[in-house]
């Protein structure tokens, strides 16, 4: 059952009911539901266009419960899904997002070969594990990795020894990555694979941290753990420190999101491909489709600029009817039309946006778009007819973004919030001091050439000249995407407690809207003083 149906069910009737005894009659004729609210305004609304109201609330913003259920079988522990984008989602950002307990919407601006591997590496990810970690050669001089760590900036310096077979053949310890020593080989200076701690990657079984935790328990003063195959061949490193934050998280509230293999969830976009002649390329949909399910794929994307329309329908009943029971996300759309079609086509999940986000030029190239808020609840009261979810799609830039747009949506997409971050795709650049990364629509030109030109209805190579929807831009580096999240969660959180909302359900059951003046927006963030320091 989706989270629009279980709001709506009499499972929170008796806190509705308090909850309407909680604003007077005087409140109720400013803050008012939803469903008094939009119909009223006759003008396409955004985030900052609105403030909610705060309610009477029992609930401590730590005791919030924040898990989704999209979809059967698509349940995140955070609602928060990053963008299929070419500068946000690849395996990296999305083995991060679901170790935070949310979902990784892998794009497909690549190779399909190579999304499917993307996927896989997400699937297959053993928390803790490096899988591919750097490695170094027996002939080489310690010079060279003094000068590797240096030039990639790494923060650490000890290295797993490999032959041109990738056979292990010894440990480079930090101790002797050391300038007296540059001029020796490696060979000289490791410790020698007899007296490696190693374990063979079938011992790992069904818990590998606890596995390896219990090793670094046993021996103490060994802070590395190799795994190998039946050939010797290095296979993983497992780091103490690594194992000991993992362990500690594990008793945090928000658990990763996994599937029922306790295996990472994670998505991938498609697009609605045509043909030579301008028709649905069906074969090459459902082969690109079948590949993603085969690597265990936990929902695919129908990912356009255009939902409500013929390719994307078909593509959606396409898949629908090969994959039964597969999540399907599709969009965007704006309207309860373009809701009800992808809906009747066989989608599960609907994003909802066009044009609100942070790289997107839609709105001033083609004029149309419909400002976000408005948007989303014009979508979320057709998906609760379908009993299906929606996606906010574009325009978070706050936490508060955020409980705004979850008091009519089951979850959001994130890319610009995302985009600075470590784990996503691209090279830290600094300029003037401070350190960016690219971040860019994919309706800009060197995204469209890149490949998702379908995506917004053109063609790879057009002949004719073509009107990017969105620009190439930069982000600041932002850190981890542990770091970011947890401020989105705090902020996320903060907003429940304000409205007396225990979960998603009660948050949108809780909305009480109110418009905001210029001069009340003004007010809304920092003013009249000398900021010493943002956030934290
Ligand atoms: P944010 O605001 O999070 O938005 O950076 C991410 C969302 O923007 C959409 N997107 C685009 N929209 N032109 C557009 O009109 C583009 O080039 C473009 N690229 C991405 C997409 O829905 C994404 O999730």
């Amino acid at each position: 059952m989706c989270a629009f149906s279980l709001a709506k069910s009499g499972r929170h009737s008796a806190f509705s009911d308090m909850a309407a005894t909680r604003l007077s009659k005087l409140d109720e004729q400013f803050y008012q539901t939803a469903d008094q609210f939009f119909p009223a305004q006759h003008i396409g609304l955004t985030f900052d266009d609105i403030t909610l109201a705060t309610l009477y609330s029992e609930v401590l913003p730590k005791d919030t419960q924040l898990d989704a259920q999209l979809a059967e079988g698509l349940h995140l522990n955070i609602p928060v899904v990053s963008a299929d984008m070419d500068t946000v989602t690849e395996a990296r950002l999305a083995i991060a997002m679901a170790l935070n307990g949310g979902l990784g919407l892998i794009h497909y601006n690549m190779p399909e070969r190579q999304q499917l591997s993307e996927v896989s590496r997400v699937k297959y990810h053993v928390p803790g594990l490096i899988q591919e970690p750097i490695k170094v050669s027996p002939d080489q001089l310690i010079g060279d990795v003094i000068q590797l760590v240096e030039e990639r900036k790494f923060g650490f310096s000890t290295f797993p020894v490999v032959d041109e077979k990738g056979t292990l053949v010894g440990l480079l310890s930090g101790h002797v990555v050391k300038a007296r020593y540059a001029k020796r080989k490696i060979s000289e200076a490791m410790t020698p694979r007899s007296q490696l701690h190693t374990i063979h990657k079938k011992e790992l079984g069904k818990d590998p941290i606890a596995r390896a935790d219990r090793f670094f328990s046993e021996r103490p003063g060994i802070h590395k753990l190799l795994v190998v195959d039946d050939a010797d061949h290095l296979q993983g490193l497992f780091t103490m420190s690594d194992v000991e934050r993992i362990s500690q998280e594990r008793r945090a509230q928000f658990k990763p999101a996994r599937d029922a293999q306790f295996r990472l969830v994670c998505g991938a976009a498609v697009s609605a491909t045509r043909n030579a002649f301008g028709e649905l390329d069906r074969e090459r949909i459902l082969t690109h489709a079948g590949g993603l399910v085969e690597r265990g794929v936990d929902v695919i994307a129908v990912s356009t600029a255009h939902g409500h329309s013929r390719g994307v329908g078909d593509t959606v009943k396409l898949l629908r009817s090969v994959f039964p029971k597969l999540p399907i996300i599709a969009g965007n759309v704006t309207s309860a039309a373009g809701v009800e079609f992808l809906a009747d086509a066989g989608a599960n999940i609907i994003k909802v946006g066009q044009g609100p986000g942070s790289i997107c030029t839609t709105r001033i190239v083609a004029g149309v778009g419909i400002p976000q808020m408005t948007a989303l609840y014009v979508c979320a009261r057709a998906a609760a007819r379908k009993k299906i979810s929606i996606l906010a799609d574009g325009g978070i830039t706050k936490s508060g973004d955020i409980v705004k747009a979850l008091t009519l949506s089951n979850a959001v997409i994130c890319g610009g919030l995302f985009a600075g971050c470590n784990e996503a795709p691209g090279d830290v650049m600094e300029i003037g001091g401070k350190l960016y990364k690219q971040y860019r629509g994919m309706g800009s030109f060197a995204a469209m050439k890149a490949g998702s030109a379908a995506r917004y209805g053109h063609e790879k190579n057009p002949t004719q000249k073509i009107a990017p929807e969105g620009v190439e831009a930069l982000k600041e580096s932002c850190g981890s995407v542990d770091r970011v999240l947890a401020q989105l969660i705090g902020g996320i959180q903060s907003g429940m407690g304000y409205l007396g909302a225990a979960n998603l359900a009660q948050l949108r059951e809780n909305g009480r809207y109110i418009r905001v003046s210029p001069a009340g927006m003004r007010e809304a963030a920092p003013h009249d003083v000398v900021e010493l320091k943002t956030g934290n």
